[in-house]
């Protein structure tokens, strides 16, 4: 056979190829139709089989076109086989990701935390009996912790067992929500009447103790307050939470910022008085501490104690929380955050 017939065969096929592969664009397609011409019994294999019937002084020249001819078809594929992956991509994104479909693992509408619900419970208790709600940071200084409090320097509360200090002396993370008592009278007019929700810190870790836990703060001044307006006032915050017919006790206690200084307690939701584990055999349940404003703290503000009285009360929210969950054995559920735990709850 003549060279130049077999390298005018081979053009013909390659051009054969050229007009094909356009025709097929997946990925399959295309690889069969290179195995149609470079495969085993593919066309381009087939005609060289007869370069061994060209001249021998021929041989190596149509050798070299048969290699370059199978490279530029071997080049040809792979730019078809890359053009085609880019396309299906280009397909994918644009028509078969939907975007707006939900993820595989199923998504839960967010709720409220326990704790949240029972202060929010509280706060509008309060509100609707005319209290504003007022906050303040839960990075104190030692003034308005204790010292405008009317804490003596030596007070056992001040002690390092408690407090939770940043510099000692000096800044420390809140143990009461009373300093907001001081922050509102620092900076409001008279009267004054608001509650204060808050997260306060102490040195104590058991099952009813959390070195964080919430409390709920509350302050009335103006003329004429009583320690009558007090007891009336929680009363009827206790009963809304707990029940008309909830007996209620006030004990003598002590605060350095009341006097006089009295502590509340329910009787016992659990036994009804009769005495019971919850309730250590007492009947009663400790619910909040309260009293009336000293004069002395009422002076430091700049408030004259002669014209103006005032009560205030501070409770832990948690406690409330855990009487009213019954079941609830340890306050660190509160914390924990377990989302098994907090989906019980509902508003
Ligand atoms: N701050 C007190 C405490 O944390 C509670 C309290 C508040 C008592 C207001 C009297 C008046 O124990």
């Amino acid at each position: 056979m003549e060279p130049k017939d077999i390298i005018a065969q081979l053009s013909a096929l390659k051009e054969q190829f050229e007009s094909g592969l356009v025709q097929v664009t997946d990925e399959q397609a295309i690889r069969a139709h290179q195995a149609a011409f470079l495969g085993a019994k593919g066309a381009v294999t087939t005609l060289s089989r007869m370069i061994k019937d060209v001249p021998p002084e021929a041989r190596p020249e149509v050798g070299r076109v048969f290699n370059a001819a199978k490279k530029e078809i071997s080049a040809a594929v792979a730019a078809a086989i890359e053009q085609s992956r880019l396309a299906r991509e280009q397909q994918d994104l644009t028509q078969h990701v939907d975007l707006t479909l939900p993820g595989r693992i199923p998504q839960g509408i967010g709720q409220l935390h326990p704790l949240t619900i029972v202060m929010y419970d509280i706060v509008d208790i309060f509100t609707a009996m005319g209290f504003d709600v007022a906050t303040g940071p839960e990075i104190e200084t030692d003034y308005y912790n204790f010292e405008a409090l009317n804490f003596p320097p030596l007070h056992p509360a001040r002690d390092m067992q408690d407090t939770l200090f940043i510099k000692e002396g000096h800044t420390l993370l809140r143990t009461h929500t009373s300093p907001v008592q001081i922050r509102t009278m620092l900076s409001r007019p008279l009267p004054i009447q608001i509650i204060a929700p808050g997260a306060v810190y102490r040195r104590d870790d058991d099952p009813t103790h959390s070195p964080m836990f919430v409390q709920i703060e509350g302050l009335l001044v103006d003329q004429g307050v009583s320690f009558g307006h007090l007891k009336g006032v929680l009363e009827a915050f206790l009963n809304e939470v707990f029940g008309e017919d909830v007996a209620l006790r006030l004990r003598p206690s002590f605060f350095p910022f009341t006097e006089p200084s009295a502590e509340v307690d329910i009787q016992c939701i659990s036994c009804r008085g009769s005495g019971c584990r919850l309730c250590s055999q007492t009947g009663w349940l400790e619910i909040l501490g309260c009293g009336m404003v000293d004069p002395n703290v009422l002076e430091g503000v700049g408030i004259d104690p002669e014209r103006y009285t005032g009560f205030a009360f501070g409770l832990g929210i948690d406690r409330i929380a855990m009487l009213r969950y019954e079941g609830i054995t340890s306050i660190k559920l509160f914390y924990e955050n377990d989302p098994r735990f907090l989906s019980c709850f509902t508003r």
